[in-house]
């Protein structure tokens, strides 16, 4: 698990730290300079020659110079690695709600594009390309160890680039205050192996198989009766809302409700009989089912891998 800036796990977040560490230690030198020169000064109460005066102005005017032009290069040079256009990306659309996330996968073929939420998954080495935008107000991608922030703003498209050096978990956070669950707004991106990339991506494209026992099969039945087809999509069932997450594989995932609860049965169970307990304010209202009727959709839903 990986979510602090400086441990980057990718060559643009590497950039970032850099930059960091280059900004700190040349003002961690010139504070050293400065306090010096000061302590210096008070200690010789003596007259100073009006023309050494100058010449030590002149000095450190250059000198100061010198160094905001060095600082003011790496970062022009940091800022155009970032900025530029990468090969081969891997394209994904991510559309930020209060407060979700929702990323779909682009294909030239539209039947081999993959919807998923709040857990986006990448293949190691490659150039991932972010389209970001947002449903209802202002949220920020940021994804510490890989790439720096990025603002999603309703309305229009913004583009983020980042690339993942080696398999691990990046979690991520929005960044930018979004209403009263902005702090309930995670973002996991996982980043595998190609091949095992390509296994989990042709997997995410299949409809999950048929429920394998009386208990799940009534689970679907459940599913399919009640409110939640108004909102979710279940690829291959009559449920296709999509004003709340695809729920396709939503047992493949980490964590429910944007980085809220561990995702297991007992937590699934608790998010639909009262989400409002769990995270007040979500736009998922509760569900009024029997016990019976929920262990079954419970475990309906654990099967959806
Ligand atoms: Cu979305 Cu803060």
């Amino acid at each position: 698990m990986n979510h602090e800036v400086l441990s980057p796990a990718g060559p643009l977040s590497s950039q970032i730290a850099q930059l960091f560490w280059i900004f700190l230690a040349v003002s961690a030198v010139v504070y050293l300079v400065v306090i010096g020169f000061l302590v210096a000064a008070l200690r010789r109460r003596d007259e100073a020659n009006m023309r050494t005066a100058v010449r030590a102005v002149a000095v450190a005017v250059g000198i100061t110079s010198v160094v905001l032009l060095g600082l003011g290069l790496s970062d022009f040079f940091a800022g155009r690695v970032i900025a530029a256009m990468p090969q081969d990306a891997l394209r994904v659309r991510v559309t930020a709600h209060q407060w979700w996330w929702e990323i779909e996968y682009s294909d030239g073929q539209p039947a081999r594009r993959v919807r998923t939420a709040n857990e986006l998954r990448v293949p190691t080495q490659r150039p991932v390309e972010l389209e970001l935008t947002a449903d209802d107000v202002i949220h920020s991608f940021w994804v510490p160890s890989l790439q720096g922030k990025k603002d999603l703003l309703p309305g229009y498209t913004t583009r983020l680039d980042f690339v993942a050096s080696r398999a691990g978990v990046y979690e991520g956070q929005c960044a930018e205050f979004c209403g009263f669950q902005h702090a309930h707004m995670a973002i996991d991106v996982i980043a595998l192996e190609p091949d095992e990339y390509s296994r989990w991506y042709e997997a995410q494209l299949a409809s999950p198989p048929e429920p394998s026992n009386p208990v799940t099969l009534h689970g679907r039945d459940v599913f399919l009766g009640s409110t939640c087809v108004m909102c979710h999509n279940i690829q291959g069932t009559d449920a296709s809302g999509s004003v709340g997450p695809d729920l396709t594989h939503v047992a493949g995932r980490r964590r429910l409700a944007a980085g809220t609860l561990p995702n297991d049965a007992v937590n699934l169970a608790a998010w639909i009989r009262n989400p409002q307990a769990l995270k007040p304010g979500t736009r998922m209202p509760a569900t009024q089912l029997s016990g019976e009727d929920l262990a079954a959709l419970t475990a309906y839903l654990s099967e959806l891998r």
